[in-house]
């Protein structure tokens, strides 16, 4: 998506080789009108796979999902990070570890919004190890729901999230995929 590599190019910083800093229009200051064509490019590519429900995971992937669950006019399922298990069954949970944040968090989702048979489509901000798309697919098993679309708005490829999720066999699509960076450089597959 030309309009998005030009932004990252622009406005995005490269704090070193693993880490893109996107803060003034993404995941502090949001551009809302460039997440409207990042909502218009999802739905275009994932108009024809039968989307019952959107899913982000907190907090930066909302922005983005939320502009492709309007244009496809399906709900939108914002997934929690809670700190430790809820006891009480009504949650699905599955416990993810960051590897770029250094953290671990349990991705949890009340029952009640993943109803069975569902297709969903999962929208993040990025893809760096893959670990929150494999916990949502964990849950989406659970629930047995499919998972029918991965959509990332940044996808870091010399990091090994892309070839685990197309080892699982999703249908995985990137808006701009970042082939290497550095201070001062930025390039794009
Ligand atoms: P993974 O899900 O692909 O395994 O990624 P990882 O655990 O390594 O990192 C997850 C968190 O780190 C996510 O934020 C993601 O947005 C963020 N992240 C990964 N790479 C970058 C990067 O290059 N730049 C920036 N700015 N963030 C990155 P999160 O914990 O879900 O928090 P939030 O930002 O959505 O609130």
């Amino acid at each position: 998506m030309k309009m998005l590599e030009k932004r990252i190019l622009d406005d995005g910083r490269a704090l070193d080789e693993n880490t893109l800093l996107v803060d003034s229009f993404l995941n502090h200051q949001v551009d809302m009108v460039l997440m409207r064509e990042i909502g218009k490019a999802f739905a275009k590519h994932f108009r024809a796979s039968q989307i019952t429900k959107i899913v982000t995971v907190e907090s930066s992937g909302i922005a983005p999902a939320g502009m492709t669950a309007l244009t496809l006019n399906v709900p939108l399922v914002i997934m929690k990070k809670l700190a430790s298990r809820v006891v009480d069954g009504q949650y699905y949970q599955v416990n993810v570890q960051s590897f770029t944040k250094k953290t671990q968090y349990e991705l949890s989702v009340l029952k009640k919004y993943l109803k069975e048979g569902e297709r969903v489509l999962l929208i993040d901000d990025f893809l760096a190890m893959g670990e929150a798309a494999i916990g949502v697919s964990r849950i989406m098993n659970e629930a047995k729901c499919e998972l029918a679309g991965i959509g990332i708005v940044i996808e870091k490829t010399f990091q090994p999230g892309r070839s685990r999720l197309d080892d699982l066999g999703f249908d995985v699509f990137s808006l701009a995929r970042i082939a290497e960076m550095a201070p001062g450089h930025i390039r794009f597959m």
